[in-house]
């Protein structure tokens, strides 16, 4: 068996042979002639030439071996609901939907957009698209409208696909109203919007001509055979949404073949996940990690996959771990901030059940501390392995890759560079590499491997701009993430280089969060800072300039954190909103931020001798009660 250094070794001195044979894993209706076309950096074209599909390898490939095994199981603990789909029944729903799409005009290279919350018809229209070659760009539920139309004018989408609501904690969330008022905001509306009626808003708004009822058009397209597309390996598959450092979040786009063989290749060497087995991953079908494996990885490995709506805590602590036990999980997924909430739970919920099937614990999304990576480890009894990595990746940068090797873990360790990757640690500097135990930036040497990002959706030269110009005389990819390097070579991650903050692993902008606080007709200008929090990782703070005076600072607040709500979602909503007549900025006008948070941290703030008025700290030192 190789171990983990020799296989990362091939896969970058032997790169096209290590990926060519990676490549067998999944099905190609036609060769590729070339493994890899570098002839454009920073942009890697993977499998040129070869054609597949994303859903015949997820669902079709399967069908004459494990056409009855369950392929998708959706507990909701929301609506109290549990259903399974077997690879043969999934295979049905997904031609439907695609038939449906069809009928509403969808073609190859079309977008289309899902807000939708974890319910398995989400699943049958990510796949739909997949299938026919339309491009699906889902979008969590939990952003609001004015999100949700800066995403349409990008992705400018032949439909939209949503339901009528979803729940938290037992309260319904209405999703149809907000994509009604993100229409009407967007500059480039779709044509219809398919509705999914769940009966959580019995009062529904519909707009005659634009709204198609789900269940109504399916009824009409049960039994449909839709072929799968062909697709050359580098049309593109899917946008996701990211935040990075301007206000306008990023479409990263996805290719059909890399994504396929690098989502195929990780649920072997990294999630050590076999035909038959079940995996569990409990993020949201809107984020990456709900992409790559609740959805294509699990599926492409000919897994069951369970799809859970609902929180970790209900209806009480113990409700992930009995779903373990009564559904044999062998690989579970999940992030920091989850286990730090069941933390706060009595531990016997961990002792209740039996976890005998389950294989490991992966943990990713934000950093993970050592004393929670020694509490779950030490309640499950089996390893638990944080691992890192970036929507923009797709799959694992950094990992313990048990499938090649078991490695020893270090707690608060993702471990080491994955197959694939050529990870440095450069000096922010003068990007020259840093020796063990120092401080830099995580950068990537290309060509990046198969299923990372291809580009920027419509914008070839951001891709470029944004990540890989940090040093004028290397072309190297920015993770934006600060690491360090043990002697032993395990790699910590230790916080982002840039002004995005990740609340609860979910990945937000400080300028998204400052543009929507200025929405509030009070505010002249603002300045937002992620402020370490014990349970959700960091939490977004505000420090606002009112346009006059202000007569109420509570009544101010409530209406800024409204204005968040409303325009971003409530994840987004600052912890606290302080009052400040001039902000600390430089005599070239950029906002110290880093200073800020560090005060807000009890840190010191650093090199002061650019600011433009000593006095703007003094007030945030006041507001925040600090000296
Ligand atoms: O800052 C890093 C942090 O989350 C960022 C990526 O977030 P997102 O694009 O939402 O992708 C999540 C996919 C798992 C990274 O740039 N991050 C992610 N995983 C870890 C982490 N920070 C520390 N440790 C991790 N394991």
């Amino acid at each position: 068996m190789a171990t983990y250094k020799e296989f990362h070794r091939r896969s970058i001195e032997d790169r096209e042979d290590f990926w060519a044979e990676q490549a067998q894993l999944v099905h190609w209706h036609k060769p590729f002639t070339q493994v890899l076309d570098y002839s454009r950096p920073p942009f890697s074209k993977w499998y040129v030439g070869g054609e597949t599909n994303l859903c015949y390898n997820a669902l079709d490939r399967h069908l004459a071996v494990r056409g009855e095994q369950k392929a998708l199981v959706w507990i909701s603990t929301e609506v109290d609901r549990e259903e399974s789909y077997t690879y043969r029944e999934l295979h049905a729903e997904v031609q439907g939907a695609a038939s449906m799409m069809r009928s509403l005009g969808v073609k190859r290279g079309d977008r289309v957009i899902i807000y939708m919350p974890n319910m398995p018809e989400a699943v049958f229209a990510i796949l739909g698209c997949a299938r026919i070659g339309a491009i699906h760009s889902v979008v969590f539920g939990g952003f609001a409208a004015a999100s949700l139309a800066a995403r349409i004018d990008d992705a400018r989408p032949k439909l939209m696909i949503t339901a009528d609501g979803g729940s938290r904690m037992g309260k319904p969330i209405l999703y149809k109203p907000l994509v009604d008022e993100s229409i009407r905001l967007s500059k480039s509306p779709p044509q219809h919007v398919l509705v999914f009626r769940r009966g959580i808003d019995p009062g529904m708004p519909v707009i005659a001509g634009r709204d198609v009822d789900w269940s109504e058009l399916a009824a009409k397209h049960e039994g449909a055979q839709v072929p799968c597309a062909w697709l050359e390996s580098n049309e593109p598959s899917y946008i996701l949404y990211t935040s990075g450092t301007t206000g306008q979040p990023k479409g990263v786009q996805r290719d059909v073949g890399g994504h396929a063989v690098a989502m195929a290749a990780s649920m072997q060497h990294i999630y050590c996940g076999g035909p038959g087995e079940t995996i569990f991953t409990t993020s949201d079908i809107g984020w990456a990690v709900g992409h790559s494996y609740i959805i294509y990885g699990p599926l492409i490995a000919g897994m069951t996959s369970i799809l859970y709506e609902g929180v970790p805590v209900r209806p009480d602590a113990g409700v992930w771990w009995r779903i373990v036990q009564d559904h044999e999980v062998a690989v579970m997924f999940s992030a920091p901030t989850a286990i730090r909430v069941l933390k706060k739970h009595d531990p016997a919920y961990l002792k209740k059940y039996d976890l005998s099937s389950l294989k490991h614990l992966f943990l990713a999304g934000e950093p993970l501390d050592e004393p929670t990576h020694a509490w779950i480890t030490e309640g499950l009894g089996r390893p638990v392995i944080d691992h890192y990595w970036q929507t923009e990746s797709g799959w694992p940068l950094l990992s313990a890759v048990p499938g090649v090797e078991k490695t020893k873990i270090k707690f608060g360790s993702p471990s080491f560079p994955v197959y694939g990757y050529d990870i440095r640690l450069l000096r922010e500097a003068d990007g020259s590499e840093a020796g063990p135990d120092e401080k830099a930036v995580v950068m990537i040497e290309p060509p990046l491997p198969p299923g990372f990002m291809t580009t920027v959706w419509g914008d070839d030269e951001r891709y470029v701009q944004t990540y890989f110009t940090t040093f004028k005389t290397k072309m190297a990819y920015a993770t934006f993430d600060w690491g360090i390097r043990d002697k032993d070579g395990y790699f910590f991650i230790l916080g982002r280089t840039d002004d995005v903050i990740n609340v609860a692993g979910h990945r937000l902008g400080t300028r998204e969060i400052e543009e929507a606080v200025n929405m509030h007709p009070g505010i002249a200008e603002c300045a937002v800072v992620g402020v370490a929090d014990p349970l959700k990782g960091q939490m977004p703070l505000a420090f606002a300039v009112a346009k006059g005076d202000v007569a109420d600072r509570k009544k101010l607040e409530k209406e800024v954190m409204e204005t968040v709500d409303k325009q971003l979602g409530a994840i987004a909503r600052p912890k606290a909103v302080h009052f400040v007549t001039l902000l600390p900025k430089t005599r070239s006008g950029k906002t110290l931020r880093r200073s800020i948070q560090a005060l807000a941290e009890g840190r010191d703030p650093g090199d002061l001798t650019t600011i433009e008025d000593p006095g703007a700290l003094q007030q945030i030192r006041e507001a925040l009660g600090v000296r």
